[in-house]
């Protein structure tokens, strides 16, 4: 993998936006798992998306929901579960036999397998625990590696943006909002630090993409797998989508679909 696939999130003339796999290649795989990052990585991504908690015994866990009822054979709050209770779980057989056994990684896992090959935009999921530790846990675990450059950290929560800019102001920063919490697009948002503004695709125009490129600020928006709203990004110029198929957002930009 070249330097400029891992370099992080300089400016560069792309020819479209970067192309991170949502939860992995979830539209394939079982989200969150290594099997749906690998799945990412064959199909072309240009990074991977994922979201971590921390355990009961603080220990870094990729899932999405805070229960772990949808995507795993157990029952129960993942802030409850130790780490070796979430280890026992099944993660892939809701998605189908295929993938029966697959485990929930822990982030270490994910870095062992991608640091470096791809970027890795890892969304702090702290929602129900504001307070918790899981920004220094994350940005520590980030450090070891040595995945500065190209590790994009986000959340919803923009005080984890200060937590992370204070212990690491090298590792950049999504912003995420939605159509419900927008003011956090204007000047709410502009007492926070971020280097790319992550909103839903609804929220997105050109002019938001020329006025944020204007700060020197990225936009990266989820969660797009329709070819007419992947073409309609790339036309107000943004920098990454977000998307459940890696392979089916190429194949848009490339014109074969
Ligand atoms: O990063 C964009 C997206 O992942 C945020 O929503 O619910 O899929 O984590 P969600
Ligand atoms: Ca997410």
């Amino acid at each position: 993998m070249s330097d400029a696939i891992i370099s992080g999130m300089e400016e560069e003339n792309r020819s479209r936006p970067l192309i991170y796999a949502h939860r992995g290649a979830s539209a394939l795989a079982p989200e969150n798992t290594l099997a749906a990052f690998l799945l990412a990585q064959r199909l072309g991504a240009d990074g991977i998306e994922l979201d971590v908690m921390l355990t009961a015994d603080k220990q870094l866990i990729v899932i999405h929901d805070d229960t772990v009822d949808r995507t795993t054979n157990g029952h129960g709050k993942v802030a409850e579960m130790p780490l070796a209770a979430l280890r026992e779980l099944d993660a892939g057989s809701y998605f189908g036999e295929a993938f029966r056994g697959e485990k929930l990684p822990t982030l270490s896992e994910v870095y062992e397998a991608l640091g470096g090959k791809l970027r890795i935009n890892v969304e702090l999921k702290n929602y129900a625990h504001p307070l918790d530790a899981l920004t220094s846990h994350v940005i520590r675990l980030t450090e070891k590696f040595h995945l500065e450059d190209s590790v994009l950290l986000s959340s919803f929560n923009p005080l984890n943006l200060s937590r992370a800019h204070m212990q690491n102001p090298q590792i950049k920063l999504g912003l995420l909002t939605n159509p419900s919490n927008r003011r956090m697009q204007g000047s709410l948002g502009r007492i926070f630090p971020y280097d790319a503004l992550h909103p839903y695709y609804t929220d997105v125009s050109a002019e938001m993409v020329a006025r944020l490129h204007a700060s020197h600020k990225q936009v990266n928006t989820y969660t797009i797998d329709a070819p007419d709203d992947l073409l309609r990004m790339r036309a107000y110029g943004v920098d990454g989508v977000f998307c459940n198929n890696p392979a089916n957002a190429l194949a848009v930009f490339e014109g074969e679909t």
